[in-house]
Parts: structure tokens; C-alpha cells; sequence
């Protein structure tokens, strides 16, 4: 059964960023800190999950778990607190036991709990996890399996729902509106700005294979490093009104309080062209003048709008949560069988050293003398046909265990419904 399973959490929904950290393993000796945690409490197994907006115990053990284990837990893990701030922050902790547990950690690593619904970064948070506390000897074979069945069944659920789908970040949203203009790889695009935004704007561009990009930031360094990093040119932003080569998109994102791209500046960086430009602007305050964007034929791609699309598709995320609670209704069931199955192979894991052993005593011991006046070949058949046996006869008990298991499980369920 999967009663062995349970889950201690302090999360985003249950308590303010804040309190979190006092649910936090020590930033010292953390290994040293929860390999004694698991010690004190008795905990066969355990997995420790700490992101910016959870704090995650999940721990596998056959004794019954006492209803106030958060406060027990964190005065073993944090003497640092006072009595009482370990128990406001226990009271805040959610425990989960069996089923449950196991669908709590497959809803986390499906985005379903996060901050930000389908974002898929906590994939990355939970294997990172896992491994660091596989390396701490954390954990064992029940949290390997369920580890392995989380990972599965969220790329499952990513893959057949929309949960992750439809971008949230106004840069992505912005570069997607881009896209659909039909610019090419080619295209020549005016960068005005190196700050953060427009760093991951250019990280899209990259992706994208755009070549044919110059960069304009008020610090040249800062140009530079981006465009070096890119294969790309840069200019210091007084060298913006000589630009003369003229663009087919302008992406403009700075901190500047003043629009930057005035209608005379445009003019100039239009350098006689007449066709309709791509202009993305992502500052706020909007650093292309107003006067500009009414004079001047573009397609004018600003963050208000693209918030209003990131609020839909949101709520299309939201929507697809749904979706993905009756995947993971389904994949429970699947995981208790896979529990069995591999409790049955692990109380069986000494028949193939068994069955070998009993071989090996047949030519050694039992017909020893009569092997022993064999000649070569025959040896080697009587060898062969020996091996061939042991195989078939270590698989045929499991074989069975399982079946027998299976049909036990498949009553339990029966029952239960
Ligand atoms: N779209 C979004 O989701 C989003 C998110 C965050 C911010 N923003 C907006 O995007 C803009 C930039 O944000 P960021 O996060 O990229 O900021 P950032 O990392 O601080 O970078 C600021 C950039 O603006 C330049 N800059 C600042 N003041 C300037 C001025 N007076 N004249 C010319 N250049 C100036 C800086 O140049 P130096 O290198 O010389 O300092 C730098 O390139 C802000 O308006 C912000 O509100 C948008």
C-alpha cells in the first residue's frame, strides 16, 4: 500500500513568502542537519524540496506519523527557533498521508500548485532535488520509484494538456507577436537597450537564429557584451541618430522616464525607407513617443496589450488544471500497481543468487564426478542447457508473485469503488 508515503509542506498558498523560511533546512551542514532529521524521526526514506515558494518534506515510513509532526520536526531540524514561532509555523505546514501525498507531489511537478500555473521550472527544482538528496543518502527505493513516476507523469501531463502551454512573460508574448509578422532570420533589427528585458528578448532572437541585430545601450560595455555574446554589433546610444542603414524591427527597452524615440530620431533611422516597421516596446514608462507610433506606419507592439493576452492565458492555464487532475485520478492507480510490483521484486530479489547457487552445486557437488567425465563438448552443452534453466526458473516465481499480487490489488480496488 502506499500508506507509507506522507508529506509535510509549507507553501505559497498556506502561509506568506516570509514565514517560509522558518520551515527551511539550515543553510550549514544541510546534509549532516536532515540526515539527523531522518535519524530522530525514524523516517526510512526522505526527499527535501525547497524552492522560492515551497518548503517540501516528503518521507516515507511505516510508523504512524502524529498529527503535530511539523512542531516535532522542526525543533529537531531548527533549535534556532523559539518554541513558539515553530509551532505558528508547524500550525501553517499541510501533512498528507498515502494517496494523497503521492498526488500532492504529482501536482507540484506538474505546475499545478505553483505561483504560476505550467511553469515548467519546477521539473528542473524536483530533480535537482532528488539527486542532491540521493547524494546526501537520503533517500531509497520507495522515493526512487515515486521519483521516477512524478517525472513521468508530468511530462505526460505537459505533453496532453494545455497547463503549460501559451506563454505568461510579456517577452516571450512580445517576441510571439513579432513572429507573426513574418520577419526573417535576416531581418535587420535595432535593439535600443541592454538591460535585463531586453536580454532575454534577445535570448528568443538568438533562439530564433535572428543574425543581423545591433545593439544601442546608454553603458557601451553593457552593448557589447551582448551583442559579443550573440554574434552581433554594438553602438554606444548617442551613435543611434547616425545609425543610417535603416531597420525592418525596432525593440526599445529602457529605464528611461522620457520617450526615446522621437519622430525626428525615427525619421532619421527610417533612412528614407517607406514600408511598414515592427516597433516592440516594452518599457513603461513607453520609451517610443506617442507622436511617433500616430506618424509613422508600424506595427506597434506595447506591454499593455500583451498583459491583457498573459491575464487570458492564464485563465486558459487554469482552465487546463482541470484536465490534468483526471490524468492524474488515472495515474494513481497505475503507480499502485507499479508499488506492488516492485515490492514483489524486491522480496524476491534473492531467488537468482538461490537458483544459481543450486546449479552451481549440481556440477560441482551433486553429479560432480559424472560432469567432471564428460568431455569438453558435452560440458559445454549440459553448461548451456543449465543456464538456460536457471533463467526461466528465476523469472517463473516472479512471474507468478506478481499475477498473484495484481489480482489481490484489482480486488482492493473492486472493493473500495
Ligand atoms: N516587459 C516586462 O516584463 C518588463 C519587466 C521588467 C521591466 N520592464 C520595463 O523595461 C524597462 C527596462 O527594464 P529592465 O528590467 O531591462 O531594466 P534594467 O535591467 O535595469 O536595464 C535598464 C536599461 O535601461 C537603460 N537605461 C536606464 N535609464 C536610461 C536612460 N535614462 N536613458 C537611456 N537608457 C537608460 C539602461 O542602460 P545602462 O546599461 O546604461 O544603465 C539599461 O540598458 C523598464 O521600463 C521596465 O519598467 C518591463
Amino acid at each position: 500500500m502506499l500508506d507509507g508515503y506522507h508529506i509535510l509542506t509549507l507553501t505559497h498558498r498556506d502561509a506568506p513568502l516570509e514565514t517560509l523560511a522558518h520551515a527551511i533546512a539550515p543553510g550549514d551542514n544541510t546534509a549532516e542537519a536532515l540526515q539527523n532529521l531522518k535519524a530522530e524521526m525514524g523516517w526510512e526514506e526522505l526527499l527535501y524540496l525547497a524552492t522560492c515558494n515551497r518548503v517540501t518534506y516528503v518521507f516515507y515510513s511505516q510508523n504512524t506519523v502524529n498529527q503535530n509532526i511539523g512542531a516535532d520536526m522542526l525543533a529537531a531540524l531548527r533549535p534556532d527557533l523559539s518554541a513558539v514561532l515553530a509551532q505558528k509555523t508547524a500550525d501553517k505546514m499541510r501533512l498528507l498521508h498515502g494517496s494523497e501525498a503521492v498526488i500532492h507531489l504529482l501536482e507540484v511537478a506538474a505546475s499545478m500548485d505553483s505561483l504560476v500555473v505550467g511553469e515548467r521550472e519546477i521539473i528542473r527544482q524536483l530533480r535537482q532535488a532528488y539527486d542532491q538528496s540521493r547524494d546526501w543518502k537520503l533517500t531509497g527505493d520507495h522515493l526512487r520509484l515515486l521519483f521516477v513516476f512524478t517525472i513521468e507523469t508530468a511530462k505526460e501531463i505537459y505533453t496532453h494538456t494545455g497547463i503549460g502551454r501559451r506563454a505568461l512573460s510579456v517577452v516571450a508574448l512580445a517576441f510571439g507577436e513579432m513572429q507573426k509578422t513574418g520577419l526573417r532570420p535576416d531581418a535587420r533589427i535595432l535593439m535600443v537597450g541592454a538591460g535585463e528585458t531586453n536580454a532575454l528578448f534577445a535570448k528568443f532572437l538568438t533562439k530564433a537564429q535572428f543574425r543581423n541585430v545591433t545593439v544601442f545601450n546608454r553603458t557601451f560595455e553593457k552593448a557589447q557584451a551582448l551583442a559579443q555574446a550573440n554574434g552581433w554589433r554594438a553602438f554606444p546610444l548617442d551613435e543611434l541618430a547616425y545609425f543610417s542603414e535603416g531597420f525592418d524591427a525596432l525593440v526599445v527597452c529602457t529605464g528611461a522616464t522620457q520617450a526615446i524615440i522621437q519622430p525626428a530620431l525615427y525619421r532619421e533611422l527610417l533612412a528614407g525607407e517607406e514600408g511598414k516597421k515592427v516597433v516592440v516596446d516594452l518599457s513603461i514608462p513607453h520609451n517610443v513617443a506617442r507622436e511617433t507610433v500616430e506618424a509613422f506606419p508600424m506595427q506597434y507592439i506595447e506591454i499593455e496589450s500583451l498583459k491583457e493576452t498573459a491575464s487570458e492565458n492564464l485563465a486558459y492555464r487554469e482552465q487546463e488544471r482541470d484536465h490534468a487532475a483526471g490524468l492524474i485520478q488515472e495515474r494513481i492507480l497505475q503507480f499502485r500497481d507499479r508499488w506492488h510490483e516492485r515490492q514483489v521484486e524486491r522480496s524476491m530479489a534473492h531467488i537468482p543468487d538461490e537458483v544459481k547457487a543450486v546449479k552451481e552445486r549440481a556440477i560441482n557437488e551433486v553429479f560432480g564426478k559424472e560432469f567432471a567425465q564428460l568431455d569438453p563438448a558435452a560440458q559445454d552443452l549440459v553448461q548451456r542447457m543449465l543456464g538456460y534453466m536457471e533463467k526461466k526458473c528465476v523469472a517463473i516465481p516472479i512471474k507468478a508473485a506478481k499475477a498473484i499480487a495484481l489480482r489481490g490489488q484489482k480486488k482492493h480496488a473492486g472493493a473500495m469503488a
